[in-house]
């Protein structure tokens, strides 16, 4: 099939790579001419395992760039991927979803033929039904049967994108009419999973409350793990034996320093402001929340229960990405501990294998060092908050500290001498 991809970021760009991988004919469009040319140039600005690869075998085949909208009407379908950032009060900014409708709908203006608009960004209940709809069909001043809609949301985790993408637990499509439908679900053949077919709104609800109930056994371990390190139990023996029960089952249970990244947090915000919305009360959600919240500053409670007051105190910070394999330090748990070591008047060395630009950008004033040792050296205590495999290796490098505090916030380290967050 010719399927346009609206928006060249990690979502786009990784579906338009993997449906030239299908054997679909695909046009990203990207309209930040920067990124879509070091796109087309097979140089994308996120780090995708396997991403790099499809980009070089596909890109002039089947897999072309471009900043404008001129080619949409010659595809038979378009998927927009763009962006849904926190905006007000909790609720996703839909700014760039309204950019991709009207820039849509004008182009398929002159279209005689059937296209289908498949909706992939996460929006709340309602938003597709109520916003994109209206929206396409105002600008492409055509009929309601002209143009077929679905809502086909994505799972996608970062770093993990591609594999997700080729190999997902179910494919989820809401759609209102059984046309659009089957034509949105012949996109992925050749992708051996379940298909649930379903309303608009409830496949939208389904990207929510999938990413809420991740947040919610993360929130739990943690909860749980505080409980366990006050009875100084360890919290990864627990819930190994949680785990074990088949409706319960061992993912997402680790304890730790909480959860970061561009999808959970916003999507638990969203959530929460639409039940407010509504009269609703989240309990379990807000709660959910606020755990993440205190959980990376337990770490700090716990460093001054071994080192005493924070002040003039060299901290060493090794991790800031949300997560091991990725630059990406948004909603990232090392943040709030960096913040806090700050207003504490620490003096903060902090190292990370790919995120130390990213967090340059954020936070200039303190010292970034090129390694962990190098990060390690001279510092009164050591503060692990990404879970990178390579600091698994670190044990000698702790003796070149001035004193071996080493607080760990993630399950990643091997060597002896450790204080746990949970554990
Ligand atoms: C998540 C969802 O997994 C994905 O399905 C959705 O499409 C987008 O959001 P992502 O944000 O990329 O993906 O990261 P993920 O691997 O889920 O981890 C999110 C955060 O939870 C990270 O900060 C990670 O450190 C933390 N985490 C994860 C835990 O603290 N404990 C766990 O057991 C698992």
């Amino acid at each position: 099939m010719k399927i346009s991809v609206i928006g060249g970021g990690y979502v786009g760009l990784v579906s338009a790579a993997c449906l030239a991988q299908l054997g679909h004919w695909v046009e990203l469009i990207e309209i930040d001419p920067d990124r879509a040319r070091s796109i087309s140039q097979g140089r994308p600005q996120i780090y995708e395992k396997g991403l790099e690869a499809l980009l070089s075998k596909h890109l002039g085949e089947r897999l072309h760039v471009s900043s404008i909208y001129d080619h949409i009407a010659e595809s038979d379908l378009s998927f927009i991927c763009v962006g849904t950032p926190e905006g007000e009060g909790g609720r996703p900014d839909l700014s760039m979803v309204q950019s991709a409708c009207r820039s849509l709908g004008r182009s398929l203006r002159d279209k005689s033929s059937y296209h289908l608009v498949v909706m992939k960004s996460t929006v709340l209940p309602g938003t597709t039904e109520g916003l994109v709809i209206p929206a396409i069909l105002k600008h492409s001043r055509r009929e309601g049967d002209e143009i077929g809609f679905c809502m086909n949301p994505e799972f996608l985790r970062e770093g993990r994108a591609v594999e997700d993408f080729m190999h997902p637990d179910r494919i989820v499509i809401g759609c209102n009419d059984p046309i659009s439908g089957e034509l949105a679900e012949s996109v992925y053949r050749g992708i051996e999973a379940p298909v649930v077919r379903t309303e608009i709104k409830s496949a939208e609800m389904i990207k929510y409350a999938s990413n809420a109930f991740l947040a919610t056994k993360i929130s739990f371990a943690n909860e749980l793990g505080n409980l366990c390190k006050a009875l100084r139990i360890d919290a990864y023996e627990v819930m190994k034996g949680v785990g074990m029960d088949h409706r319960i089952n061992p993912h997402f249970l680790n304890a730790g320093a909480g959860f970061g990244g561009s999808c959970f947090p916003k999507d638990l915000s969203a959530l929460i402001a639409l039940a407010q919305s509504l009269d609703e009360k989240p309990l379990i959600l807000r709660s959910v929340q606020e755990v993440n919240e205190r959980q990376p500053l337990r770490l700090l409670e716990l460093l001054e229960g071994k080192i005493g007051r924070l002040k003039g105190k060299r901290i060493a910070v090794l991790g800031l990405a949300f997560k091991n394999d990725t630059d990406d330090i948004r909603e990232s748990r090392s943040i709030p501990v960096i913040m806090k070591l700050k207003e504490e008047g620490a003096d903060i060395v902090a190292y990370d294998p790919k995120a130390v630009d990213s967090m340059k950008r954020l936070i200039q004033d303190i010292e970034y060092c090129p390694t962990a040792a190098d990060a390690l050296r001279g510092a009164d205590a050591c503060i692990v908050m990404t879970e990178w495999p390579e600091f698994s290796e670190l044990d000698e490098e702790f003796d070149r500290m001035r004193s071996r505090v080493i607080i760990e916030g993630r399950r990643i380290l091997s060597c002896r001498d450790i204080e746990g967050i949970c554990w």
